[in-house]
């Protein structure tokens, strides 16, 4: 996740660009930086700054001269730390570029050049990027030199130097480029992530989506997939990576200030779903480990007592923050080894919970408020016991009264649904779970574990690129009567959820069970008007659960199963099949629980109720 801006143009450039980066900063902050191409012949200026725009908006002022020309970026790291040589642009001879994304194969890219004599000053894959790019197009050049070439001509060669490193490079991305010598020109890659363009008569704009444009304008190109663009004032070509020519339709976007507050989406729990990717990004950013130090938690010092000589872990939460819990607990016993209770905070509180000697109970909560979450909460005080929490809204009780806080980053959440709060509380849990694992040395291989962890916001990407055929599928279950979500080992707790999302918003019968319990009895509600959605990574249970399929295939259930692309074992039993990307075992709940949050969307738009605020819920509910 990251921000891309460029602009070409007659404004103030600096200013466009910042404030380009200003609306793309929930997309990461961990450092930004522009490069900047004056009208003259003179070099083009960089400066980047770690940390939030506002340092980078700060290190401009001092910055005087004229430009034409540039691009930006607001960092979300996933190769390097956070600090300003690993900040974006980055530069290689003529090229400077921006990356949002992952380049997988970058390490034997870099050696290749290296062994080419190329030097790095970065541990990024995108300083990689820039360098392979301006490595082909001087080969391309073939002694000729640059700025003797024609327009025509450099255009050219910046053009089958894109083509030629698309093809080498592997890896899900957006790339935006600047040429030195190539003044009102910018050209760009769309590989997966996001990328929107609009020119103006006398301009060009650019950006990771369309919050960087739509200030200056209302028709703009959204790039698909496998797109090479070529862009100067008032003109875009556009490119498959084949280099041949092809038509990319504008949309107008005229959002009134409510839409605009919804971020474009119809209702808040849609925008909220598709913030996703960057939320988690956020919460992981800065915690995750770097190679000196392990998980960077706000009180280090709080978290190392708190987790001295655990013996048990208790979770306690409500709704969709007690099947965030459910799933950690798979997490904390197979990583950390630690016996882990999970409670309905409702009846933890009343059943004179038994506690050991070093016992820590957790409590989840997006609102911090919840009076059933809070009074375990402050039970578990009273008995003197180590407490956590794990909560959304800075400043809530829960939060406050805990003994730690590991605070969730995922902004204000509107919709009474809760689904971007849920993500990030998976997220913090399994890096948390990790964690205690690293520190009581029960889990050998956590950095690989970490490093798996900071994809996630990649992933989430990659499955909302088919968020229509989530809510083109959720809107056809209208036809059937009962819904039931099943799954095995974390897709349990999943299907729990997924179930609390249908009814929620839907009011529709759903019911979320463990695939291996349908036969004790949930199995006699199935026949023709059942459809049962399974969830189905390729995990160690996964045959298993092909087996509870059948038991529901052969009594006329209507099967819909969520899986990975090759898995036709699975895909062949079901009547509808949503193909997931491949991920860890830790990452699926993650991943599979957003087709689910969209059917559930999807179903209750069919049925025309009020999604942001169901009917008899509450955002938070402070009463018992
Ligand atoms: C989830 O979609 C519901 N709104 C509800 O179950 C919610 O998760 C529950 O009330 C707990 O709220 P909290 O996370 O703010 O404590
Ligand atoms: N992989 C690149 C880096 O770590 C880009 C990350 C991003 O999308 O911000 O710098």
């Amino acid at each position: 996740m990251c921000g891309i801006v460029g602009y070409v143009g007659p404004k103030n450039v600096s200013e466009v660009l910042i404030g380009g980066l200003e609306r793309l900063e929930y997309r990461g902050y961990d450092s930004a930086g522009v490069a900047l191409m004056p009208h003259s012949k003179e070099d083009v200026l960089i400066k980047r700054c770690v940390g939030r725009v506002s340092a980078l908006k700060d290190a401009l002022k001092s910055v005087t001269g004229d430009f034409a020309q540039g691009i930006a970026h607001t960092r979300w790291a996933t190769h390097g730390v956070p600090s300003e040589v690993n900040a974006h642009p980055h530069k290689a001879g003529r090229t400077f570029l921006v990356h949002n994304g992952i380049i997988e194969n970058y390490l034997e890219i870099k050696e290749e050049l290296q062994r080419q004599g190329q030097e790095f000053e970065s541990q990024t894959d995108t300083e990689v990027f820039a360098h392979l790019i301006e490595n082909i197009r001087y080969k391309l050049l073939a002694g000729r030199d640059f700025e003797s070439l024609s327009l025509p001509e450099k255009i050219s060669n910046v053009l089958e130097s894109l083509k030629i490193g698309t093809q080498k490079v592997e890896g899900h991305y957006a790339i935006l480029v600047m040429v030195a010598g190539l003044e009102g020109h910018l050209f760009g890659v769309q590989a997966g992530a996001p990328l929107v363009a609009g020119k103006l008569t006398d301009s060009l704009y650019i950006g990771s989506d369309l919050q960087a444009l739509l200030p200056h304008l209302s028709d703009m190109h959204f790039l698909p997939a496998k797109t090479i663009f070529a862009g100067q004032i008032n003109h875009l070509d556009f490119y498959d990576f084949d280099l041949k020519k092809k038509e990319i339709p504008m949309s107008r976007i005229d959002w009134s200030p409510d839409k605009i507050a919804k971020g474009g989406f119809d209702h808040f729990m849609l925008k909220e779903i598709f913030e996703q990717p960057s939320v988690v990004a956020d919460t992981l950013s800065g915690r995750l480990p770097t190679e000196e130090l392990g998980f960077l938690w706000d009180d280090l010092e709080k978290h190392k007592d708190l987790w001295k000589n655990v013996d048990r872990l208790h979770f306690v939460a409500c709704g969709t923050a007690y099947y965030a819990a459910l799933t950690a607990k798979y997490f904390f016993e197979k990583w950390a080894r630690i016996p882990v209770e999970v409670d309905l905070a409702s009846e933890f509180r009343y059943r004179n919970p038994v506690f050991t000697q070093n016992t820590v109970v957790g409590v989840v909560s997006q609102s911090g408020e919840t009076a059933d979450t809070l009074a375990a909460l402050r039970l578990a005080l009273d008995e003197k016991v180590k407490t956590f929490a794990v909560c959304n809204v800075p400043g809530s009780s829960i939060s406050r009264e805990a003994n730690v806080n590991y605070q969730t980053k995922a902004g204000p959440e509107i919709g009474v649904a809760s689904t971007k709060a849920f993500s990030t509380q998976l997220a913090i849990l399994s890096a948390l779970a990790q964690d205690v694992a690293r520190m009581r040395g029960t889990l050998v291989n956590w950095q690989n574990e970490a490093e798996s962890l900071a994809r996630v916001p990649l992933l989430l990407e990659q499955v909302l690129t088919q968020s229509k055929t989530y809510l083109d599928m959720g809107a056809s279950l209208e036809r059937f009567k009962t819904i039931l979500v099943v799954g095995r080992g974390l897709m349990y707790p999943i299907s729990l959820e997924g179930a609390l999302k249908i009814k929620e918003i839907s009011y529709r019968h759903a019911e979320g069970y463990a695939a291996g319990e349908l036969k004790h009895g949930p199995i006699a509600l199935i026949d023709s008007s059942t459809c049962a959605i399974v969830l189905n990574p390729k995990d160690d249970v996964s045959a298993k659960t092909l087996s509870n399929l059948q038991e529901i295939k052969a009594r006329s259930g209507w099967i819909i199963g969520l899986g990975v692309e090759k898995h036709d074992a699975f895909r062949k039993e079901c009547n509808e099949y949503l193909a997931l990307p491949e991920a860890d075992w830790a990452l699926s709940p993650m991943l599979y629980v957003v087709p689910l949050q969209l059917m559930a969307y999807g179903l209750a738009k069919q049925l025309g109720c009020d999604i942001d605020k169901p009917r008899n819920l509450a955002k938070s509910v402070t009463v018992e």
